[in-house]
């Protein structure tokens, strides 16, 4: 295994009911002044904006909202929030939501304290923060990025035309809230689509080197079976809390940094799916789905071992007769079928991608990952794209 230093400063608060039992005390250290950060409206239509601004108000907390935060949130709208904060002198940030409010609250967090432009210093470049960010928590609402247990936001530049995440500790929410309950009246396309990029996460984890036995890719295979198995059944009952609660804890687990210690990670396909995004605004788990399968079928034969230990420990393929090739390739079909069965899209253009025409900027300004098995070409992923259209 590879060396590494391991802190996650995100307390985790987890289970039915935990907004109203600690909610209060967990913000009792901090200032009155707080900013209600949310997006488009959900969560006046399915209760939870009622029950947290209850606390709130029992709490004598003074709110601020900044609200319309949309997904793959924008680095204008980070100002606004920034704007927002500095006029109001707010002392905490809340934000309650997905994974776009949540990047875009750290995103915020940042920019409400530093004097610079923090898209160029901190996205753009990669300089090291040295102020301390606004305080932020966060109650999720919505499983798949695991956003709220590590430092991480992914911000889209429409001037640019660039979509790109940075994983900066000192934007590590103070503390992270998990009602599963609260992911209920998420919509069947949306869940089967964090559900994807929960998969996703694990595998860009687990597809890397090293190969030698090690435990981040014992979890890893554990909680992809996990999420498989999980998502199946909240498609069937989407209020099984005990399928919502293990969603919801395998999308924390699989960003919070345990199954990565040690590994060099992919994250290609996410690097792919992110500029593709900045040029269309498409889901982020839809994307991913996309994406993936082709993406895979590029790579596999450069970590056949791993392609094969996947197909065997995570779908329990049979060997029996295969070549490790077959077998490898067979995990990577399994993939594709898990894809179709739970409704995901397959191609660009079921994904709403027409113009084909940006696939080639969409390549050009793709980051190339450092640790795929496979280090990529942005003509390879022009190659990968049109295969996807
Ligand atoms: O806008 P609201 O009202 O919040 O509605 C959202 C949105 O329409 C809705 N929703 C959320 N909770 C709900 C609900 N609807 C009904 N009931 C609820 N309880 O779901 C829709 C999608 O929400 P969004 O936050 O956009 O989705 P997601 O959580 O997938 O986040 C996507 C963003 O996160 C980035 C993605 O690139 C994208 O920008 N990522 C962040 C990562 C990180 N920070 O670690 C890692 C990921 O790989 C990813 O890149
Ligand atoms: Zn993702």
């Amino acid at each position: 295994m590879n060396n590494f230093i391991f802190e996650n400063a995100t307390k985790t608060y987890f289970g039915r009911g935990c907004v109203k039992e600690y909610l209060a005390n967990a913000l009792s250290g901090y200032g009155d002044n707080v900013m209600l950060a949310y997006g488009s409206g959900s969560i006046k239509k399915n209760g939870i904006y009622d029950e947290v601004m209850e606390v709130l108000n029992a709490a004598g907390k003074n709110v601020i909202e900044f609200f319309g935060i949309m997904s793959n949130p924008t680095y204008e709208k980070v100002l606004e929030g920034a704007a927002l904060i500095k006029e109001n002198g707010v002392d905490f940030i809340l934000g309650v939501g997905g994974g776009s409010v949540m990047d875009c609250c750290k995103a915020v967090s940042m920019a409400a304290v530093s004097k610079d432009d923090v898209w160029d210093k901190y996205w753009a470049k990669m300089s090291v923060i040295d102020f301390e960010t606004l305080p932020l928590g966060v109650i999720v609402t919505v499983a798949g990025t695991g956003s709220e247990m590590n430092g991480g936001a992914v911000i889209t530049n429409e001037k640019y035309k660039v979509k790109t995440g940075r994983d900066y500790p000192k934007c590590n929410p103070k503390f992270a809230m998990l009602d599963p309950e609260y992911t209920y009246s998420v919509s069947v396309d949306q869940m089967v689509s964090g559900g994807f990029d929960i998969l996703s996460h694990i595998m860009e984890t687990y597809f890397s080197e090293p190969d030698e036995d090690n435990v981040s890719d014992d979890i890893a295979e554990a909680l992809m079976r996990s999420v498989i198995r999980n998502l199946r059944e909240a498609i069937k009952n989407p209020k099984d809390y005990t399928a919502r609660s293990n969603l919801m804890w395998a999308s924390t687990m699989a960003e919070n940094g345990i199954i990565k210690l040690g590994k060099k990670m992919d994250f290609e396909a996410h690097q792919i799916e992110h500029q593709l995004g900045a040029y269309s605004n498409c889901n982020h788990g839809c994307g991913l789905a996309v994406i993936s399968l082709v993406y895979y079928q590029h790579i596999y034969s450069y970590g056949l071992y791993k392609f094969v230990r996947f197909a065997r420990n995570v779908w329990n393929i049979q060997a029996e007769g295969k070549t490790e090739d077959e077998l490898a390739r067979s995990g990577i079909e399994a993939i594709s079928d898990f894809i179709k069965e739970i409704g995901l899209p397959t191609t660009l253009q079921e994904l709403g991608i027409t113009d084909k025409d940006i696939l080639k900027q969409v390549a050009n300004s793709c980051n190339i990952s450092a640790g795929s098995y496979k280090k990529t070409t942005h003509q390879e992923i022009l190659k990968i794209l049109e295969e996807c259209y």
